[in-house]
């Protein structure tokens, strides 16, 4: 009888809690998210960076943020979802916003919070650890990806994953050089964790040529115009690369 009783109280519990968390959701959490939509001001940015437990610095978001207003909606790929990530697809509304994730545990969860994103999983096989010796090998370091992503040119690109923390964790050296790739002609890209000697090197060797415009606490930002030259030949490599992948593909 007790046993029941307990159950049922922590029945009524749990209901009360999830009752009470959509609450906050509904009347704290969503407005405050669509309010710095409308207005990424600082004092927004700021709570919203709390409330979400955003990892980005305010001012890094609102860089991006202003960029993507800028294009109006656009063509958007982000590598890496986090807590910012509907954020983001909200701030591109109207455009297309997709991710890439490599931990399928935390893609489901994401996404399970916001069915309507559009997101891929992918596997880097790589680690940290190897990024000096390829550095200069471009030819290993794509990664299979939908043709509906590799086929489209992306006007903003995030890199903002995969996980760069430890000697063992993939690092960012594929999804560095692949957004160097996929990247538009005229196009902004933006590479966090700039502090780290990975994402450094792997952005001056395959982002740089010119394009390099300036750093907002970990974040460094890459504008191309048509003109600006490129390290990467994109016709070259998805020539090569896109067949690979295919056949890749299909293999599974
Ligand atoms: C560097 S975080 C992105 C953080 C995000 N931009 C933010 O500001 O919150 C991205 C990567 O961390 C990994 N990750 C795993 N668990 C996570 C968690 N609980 N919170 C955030 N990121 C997580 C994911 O694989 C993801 O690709």
């Amino acid at each position: 009888m007790g046993l029941v009783w307990s159950i049922r109280e922590t029945l009524i519990w749990k209901s009360g809690f999830t009752k009470f968390m959509d609450l906050l959701r509904r009347t704290v959490f969503v407005p405050v998210m669509e309010s710095c939509v409308r207005r990424p001001d600082r004092p927004r940015t700021t709570t919203m960076k709390l409330l979400y437990n955003i990892c980005m610095r305010p001012s890094e978001i609102r860089l991006i943020t202003r960029i993507l207003k800028k294009r109006g909606p656009c063509r958007f790929l982000v590598f890496g979802l986090g807590n910012d990530s509907t954020y983001w697809r909200k701030v591109n509304r109207g455009g297309r916003t997709v991710f890439i994730e490599d931990d399928p545990v935390w893609l489901q969860r994401v996404t399970g919070e916001d069915p309507i994103m559009e997101a891929y999983l992918v596997e880097y096989g790589t680690e940290r650890h190897q990024w000096r010796e390829l550095l200069d090998r471009p030819a290993s370091l794509p990664v299979l990806l939908p043709s509906g992503i590799l086929e489209d040119e992306w006007d903003v690109v995030l890199v903002d994953a995969p996980n760069g923390m430890r000697q063992s964790s993939p690092g960012r050296m594929k999804s560095i050089f692949i957004a160097s790739v996929l990247r538009a002609d005229d196009s902004d890209v933006f590479v966090h964790d700039c502090n780290r000697p990975v994402e450094m090197a792997y952005s001056e060797r395959y982002l740089g040529n010119g394009a390099f415009l300036g750093q907002v606490g970990r974040l460094r930002h890459y504008s191309y115009g048509p003109d600006t030259g490129s390290s990467v030949n994109r016709q070259e490599t998805l020539v090569v690369w896109i067949p690979a992948v295919t056949s890749l593909q299909s293999d599974c």
